[in-house]
């Protein structure tokens, strides 16, 4: 009986997609990196159901935590504690960076987490101007009296709520517009395989001296509030910082008196061989976005707050809040996945995974000239895909984001000939496996990518 599969293909709304053909898989069971359909196929989810699953489906330790949690308390609104929730966010003040001294605000999608990390920002700002003092230091005490303003970078995608997307220089923004929230500038991205602008070996100084001139431009300290930076690029093309990158906008925001907020939600819970992507950067942000991975099976993120932005908060109204912060169940499984990953050691075999992964596909590039680039860090790797290797021409330009390409012929391909479920994007194949995954596996999901790529580097060349 799959007669779930057809309502839920007729009256479910798919994200990101026309619903005509909406054609859901029915699944039975899911377990490791494996998703059982009940028609008996055995599929791997080499993106990790959308990052989220960084533990594989179905971990035995996080489902007896939400087991038994469940027998307990699952949810009590903030004027009560539960012992998970407690845990939790005193777990997080102590594993990121900086101070313990940490507030953590609780959500349930990334996006929250973001709107929150945004007007938390904001806020913080509006209270260190209208401390005792405060108004002095504007020097345009006529103007609007706070800096209100985000530097976000054009390759970046922070969510589809109103102010996640106005703070994403993603297409996907587009489709917010014009109702996007006031404020928000970009800046361009830090990619080494394509610098937006000056010379490949000063792109790094040039694009820190561009966000320079960008807050200097925008008002500086009086109207800019914070910087947002995915610490690595997710969506638009899994991009590593190069390196001095981070350390350098730290230092921009040291000087402005900006806030430095940092989007774990896909690159956080262990995926680079970090808990956090930052801690590669020795890099202490103000506030530090976690999702997707962090509530391990349930919808359960966090803005989590640094000593000095939370002090703000002591005697001023956080002016912020959702049903269902700080949810028990989610929390417990949350504090199930950290002990996972950082007691139990699974933080440990990332990098030598991603390392073996790494040479794999970077053995396999060297045979296909359809690959214009390998890049990555742990297990959040990609290769991205160009028209022709030696001009790096890409597949598509970002205005043609919803025309299709080869791309998706390749993660159709390798769905239905291969059992490897790799939705498609726009710059190249996603390899981001759960973080359990084996060797074999990898070798045997690579394999099936080699054979793609034959497809790709055929049709390419025919089209010539
Ligand atoms: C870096 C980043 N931030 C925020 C989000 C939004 O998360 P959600 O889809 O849970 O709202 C995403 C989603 O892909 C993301 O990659």
């Amino acid at each position: 009986m799959t007669e779930f599969a057809q309502w839920q293909g007729q009256h479910m709304m798919q994200c990101w997609s026309p619903q005509a053909g909406y054609d859901p898989i029915p699944v039975s069971r899911t377990e490791g990196c494996w998703i059982h359909t009940t028609d008996g196929k055995k599929i791997f989810d080499l993106r990790s159901a959308h990052e989220c699953i960084n533990l594989g489906f179905n971990h035995p330790k996080v489902i007896a935590a939400l087991k038994s949690q469940m027998d307990q308390v699952i949810y009590v609104t903030d004027d009560f504690a539960a012992e998970p929730t407690g845990k939790l966010a005193r777990r997080l003040a102590e594993l990121t960076p900086g101070s313990p001294n940490k507030r953590v605000y609780f959500a349930q999608s990334g996006a929250a987490a973001v709107e929150a990390a945004i007007k938390g920002a904001r806020l913080y700002q509006y209270n260190q101007m209208f401390q005792e003092g405060g108004l002095q230091k504007a020097d345009a005490p006529g103007q609007y009296p706070y800096p209100y303003k985000i530097i976000s970078r054009y390759k970046s995608w922070h969510g589809s709520t109103s102010g996640a997307s106005s703070v994403s220089g993603d297409p996907r923004r587009w489709f917010q517009e014009p109702l996007t929230v006031p404020g928000v500038v970009f800046a361009p991205e830090a990619n080494a395989f394509r610098p937006p602008f000056g010379s490949p070996e000063n792109f790094v100084d040039e694009n820190l001296g561009y966000i320079e001139y960008m807050i200097e431009n925008e008002g500086g300290s009086n109207k800019v509030a914070a910087v947002i930076v995915e610490p690595v690029v997710g969506s638009n093309g899994i991009i590593p910082p190069p390196p001095g990158y981070l350390k350098g906008v730290r230092e921009i925001c040291d000087r402005w008196g900006l806030l430095m907020i940092v989007d774990e939600t896909m690159s956080g819970m262990g995926r680079t061989g970090k808990l956090l992507a930052i801690e590669h950067d020795g890099v202490e942000p103000d506030i530090i976005i976690l999702g997707k991975a962090l509530g391990a099976y349930c919808p359960l993120t966090a803005a989590i707050f640094s000593e000095k932005v939370s002090a703000s908060f002591e005697n001023n109204i956080f002016g912020h809040g959702q049903s269902y912060s700080g949810h028990a169940l989610g929390c417990a499984g949350a504090l199930a996945a950290l002990e996972v990953l950082v007691d139990d050691g699974l933080l440990q075999e990332v990098a030598s995974k991603g390392a073996y992964l790494e040479s794999k596909l970077r053995s396999i590039a060297a045979n296909h000239p359809c690959v214009g680039d390998v890049r990555g860090v742990g297990l959040f790797y990609t290769m991205e895909l160009v028209a022709d290797h030696d001009s790096k021409t890409p597949l598509r330009k970002t205005t043609e984001k919803y025309t299709r390409t080869i791309i998706k012929d390749i993660s159709d391909f390798l769905f239905r000939e291969k059992n490897v479920y790799v939705p498609s994007d726009k710059f190249g194949i996603w390899v981001v496996p759960p973080l359990i995954v084996t060797e074999s596996e990898m070798d045997w999901f690579c394999e099936a990518i080699d054979e793609a790529l034959d497809l790709v580097d055929k049709t390419l060349s025919a089209g010539k």
